[in-house]
């Protein structure tokens, strides 16, 4: 019998451990080998153990892991001017998780409300969005489940569904004290849940019209997963705050809320702040993270990638199942019923999955991922998901 943990109970644990991982395969400590289409909930990036990755880590933990941000940080310039540039905004913050990012960024639309008069300013936020555990993150948030217990929540979030422009419309018809809209432009958490592209161009209309911040959460989605850096990217318009993680420094802790537009210098000295955010470490993981995307073509990686998988999945259960749906290397099959028992039996089948909102398969593979391992990811996935339908309907 396992010995009684010290750990608190936050998760429920699969009897599960990874020993070491290299590009899309990782080891259990039994020495058992998985595919990884998970990487770690959308983190590493480039995989496990990548070849420019690890050196450039070492030799910066031998030459300083971390300094205050009392102090210029030369990295951490270079980061800031590497993300503009890819996102077209024009500074940004750096923390150490997906919740501060979205925290910064609520911060900035309250205080950007408060700068333009408005007392008790409040911040458009979506049905099944997800967007951290912290009181406001989770206020913010469209789960009761993540919500429960821990009431009262903060105050000054109005919630409408996702791709309905009719529902936000009437918001900026009532609403006087609205700043800012939040959205994860394709929830992850809640099931992979696309914006249609329309809607995103139409909210942003919105938002110019009324001078509200567009915020786009894009900590899952983001860093180059759906094909291109951004999922703004494939609408064509530039928001005002986008906030990052996972993703970002494939697998270091770190986050970023980056600015441009209406949300150009709403922070001032003081304003905000973090010990960690920006430390030396990180920042040489997100930079290396950054040129390896350029270097190694993995937006088109993605958009290959990604494509043909969903297009297998489509063909072989797409009329078995609600929906096969996502963008490049963001992948979710609906199921009518709940089937969290899947992701143990994919580990009995060597590959790495996810169960999300119950009854979504969820797939975010590395950006690293080759055709052929898709094509094994498919391979393994496609049996197990027949068989729990069949199972089912013989029930
Ligand atoms: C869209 C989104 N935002 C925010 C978060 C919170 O990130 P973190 O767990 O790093 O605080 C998550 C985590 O799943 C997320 O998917």
């Amino acid at each position: 019998m396992p010995a009684a943990s010290h750990l608190m109970n936050t998760y429920g644990r699969l009897p599960f451990a990874l020993s070491h991982g290299r590009g899309c395969r990782v080891w259990d400590t039994s020495g058992r080998e998985y595919l990884d289409a998970l990487a770690g909930i959308a983190v590493n990036t480039l995989g496990h153990g990548h070849p420019k990755l690890v050196p450039a880590l070492q030799e910066q933990v031998a030459k300083l892991i971390h300094c205050s941000n009392y102090y210029q940080m030369p990295l951490q310039e270079q980061l800031a001017a590497a993300l503009c540039e890819v996102s077209g905004l024009s500074s940004a913050f750096f923390c150490n998780s997906g919740l501060e990012a979205n925290e910064g960024a609520l911060k900035i639309a309250r205080k950007f409300g408060h700068d333009r008069g408005i007392e008790r300013p409040e911040i458009i936020v979506y049905e099944k969005a997800f967007h951290g555990r912290s009181l406001a993150t989770l206020s913010a948030t469209g789960s009761r489940k993540v919500q429960a217990g821990f009431e009262p929540l903060v105050q000054g979030f109005v919630r409408v569904p996702l791709n309905d422009l009719e529902a936000v419309r009437q918001v900026a018809a009532n609403n006087r004290n609205v700043s800012a809209v939040l959205i994860e432009p394709i929830q992850g958490e809640g099931g992979i849940n696309v914006s249609r592209m329309e809607y995103l161009r139409g909210l942003k209309q919105i938002c110019d019209e009324k001078g509200w911040l567009f915020i786009s959460d894009e900590v899952q989605c983001g860093l180059g997963r759906t094909g291109k850096w951004f999922v703004y990217q494939h609408a064509g318009f530039l928001p005002d705050v986008v906030a990052l993680a996972k993703g970002l420094a494939s697998g270091v802790p770190v986050g970023a809320c980056v600015v441009g537009g209406r949300a150009r210098g709403v922070f001032k000295p003081g304003n905000h702040g973090s010990t960690f955010g920006g430390n030396p470490l990180a920042m040489t993981a997100v930079v290396t993270t950054i040129d390896t995307v350029r270097e190694e073509g993995l937006l088109a990686n993605s958009a290959r990638v990604g494509e043909m998988m969903m297009s297998s999945l489509k063909s072989q259960i797409g009329s078995a199942v609600v929906e096969v749906r996502g963008m490049g290397l963001m992948i979710g099959v609906e199921l009518k019923e709940p089937c969290g028992e899947l992701v143990k039996q994919a580990l009995d089948a060597g590959l790495v999955i996810n169960v999300t909102a119950d009854n979504v398969v969820r797939l975010l593979p590395p950006l690293v991922m080759s055709e052929a391992e898709g094509r094994q990811v498919i391979a393994r996935l496609v049996p197990l998901v027949k068989a729990f339908l069949d199972k089912r309907a013989a029930a």
